[in-house]
């Protein structure tokens, strides 16, 4: 058996793909287009894996996601591919719409005509995982309970406002035409392979490279942390025993400030690779203009996932920015280039474009 699985050269999906294949050998066909996020180096571990099965393109490309799906006959679709950083979205909100909004709608429209071709029990157990994020709800007062499936959507940034437009189409696309879908709603992530355009591997490569670490406005944004496997198992236990046309929050419970965050990282970096002058990285936190729109705080109620699927986080914010301050530590060559962009002249050296 194979699944179809989009974006799985960014953060999150290389995060799966070795998740997934840790602990199964049914294959994946990984579909992305290489954006800047996307870094064909997260899956290096799998060059020579015949269970893991890379192909360049766009899911906005009908006749490209067609083809995969008629030749593959994946028993389910998984997908992440998404423009994915709030500060692009206001800045280009274009390539927000085109990839969130229509790229979905035309993946919808090719898992629709490739289930309609199944039939019984292949029928019955396709499913169509949309992966979704927490940001579709808006944003929380201090005192606020915390997400829930049921709250009302209300997006602030172009990019949750993609997503939650996604998450509409998702949700349409099983209750017009039966589509077996489900999605997810998860928490801001952090880990291993992480784009360093985000505040946790931002300030970590920042504070190695001793150049200011940004705050933006007071930094008293709380957002609720989850380490990025337990997103990944969240995932497969979703596509395991997720009811059909049900939404899942998923979080941690790990709500921190993002003052808090940066301080940690920094206290952790103290301990495991201090500053030739002694000093703590924490003199490097700069605060700087805040983010137009800047949703206060985040939080999930994931009581639902738990409830009905079993699944619990396994690391604690402490034990999970520890390992990731480490894997950073522990891959220079990664870190190198990314951070130069070499892996961008790979791309093009590669695929030529
Ligand atoms: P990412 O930006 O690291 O990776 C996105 C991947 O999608 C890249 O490999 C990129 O090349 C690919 N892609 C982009 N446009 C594409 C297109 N048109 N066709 C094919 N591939 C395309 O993102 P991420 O952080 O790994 O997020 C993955 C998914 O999870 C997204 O849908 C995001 O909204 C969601 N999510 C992320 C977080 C988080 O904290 N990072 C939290 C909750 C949900
Ligand atoms: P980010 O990692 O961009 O995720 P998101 O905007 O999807 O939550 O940002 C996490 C928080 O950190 C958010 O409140 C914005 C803040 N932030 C900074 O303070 N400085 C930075 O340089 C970045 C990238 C983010």
């Amino acid at each position: 058996m194979t699944i179809l699985v989009t974006g799985c050269a960014g953060f999150i999906g290389s995060n799966l793909v070795h998740t997934w294949l840790a602990g199964s050998d049914e294959a994946v066909v990984n579909l992305d287009c290489l954006t800047y996020a996307g870094n064909p180096e997260n899956l290096a571990a799998f060059k020579d894996d015949q269970r893991h099965h890379f192909v360049r393109g766009d899911i906005g490309d009908r006749a490209l996601v067609d083809r995969l799906l008629a030749e593959h006959r994946p028993r389910a679709v998984i997908n992440l591919a998404a423009e994915s950083h709030v500060d692009r979205s206001i800045h280009g909100p274009g390539a927000f719409i085109q990839t969130n909004i229509v790229g979905t709608f035309n993946l919808l429209e090719a898992a629709r005509g490739y289930w309609n071709t199944l039939e019984g029990a292949e029928k019955s157990a396709f499913r169509f995982l949309h992966v979704s994020t927490d940001e579709v709800y808006g944003t929380l007062e201090p005192g606020d309970p915390a997400f829930r499936e049921s709250d009302a959507y209300e997006p602030n940034s172009p990019y949750a406002a993609s997503k939650a437009g996604s998450d509409h189409l998702v949700r349409a696309w099983h209750h017009t035409y039966g589509l077996p879908v489900v999605t997810t709603n998860c928490s801001n992530n952090y880990g291993p392979y992480h784009f360093p355009e985000k505040l946790i591997p931002l300030v970590i490569l920042n504070a190695l490279a001793a150049k200011p670490l940004p705050v933006y406005g007071d930094g008293l944004q709380v957002r609720d942390w989850l380490y990025v496997e337990d997103h990944c198992r969240a995932i497969i236990r979703v596509l395991e025993a997720g009811r059909v046309g049900q939404t899942y929050n998923i979080g941690g419970r790990n709500e921190k400030t993002n003052i808090e965050v940066v301080r940690t990282i920094c206290g952790l970096l103290d301990r495991l690779r201090p500053r030739a002058d002694g000093k703590s990285y924490a003199e490097q936190i700069t605060h700087v203009k805040d983010r137009p729109g800047h949703d206060r705080r985040y939080a999930i109620d994931a009581d639902r996932i738990r409830n009905e699927l079993g699944w619990m986080p396994q690391e604690s914010f402490e034990t999970g920015i520890a390992r990731t301050i480490q894997w950073y530590l522990d891959h220079p060559r990664w870190v190198e280039n990314v951070s130069s962009g070499a892996y961008r002249k790979w791309i093009e050296t590669q695929y030529g474009q």
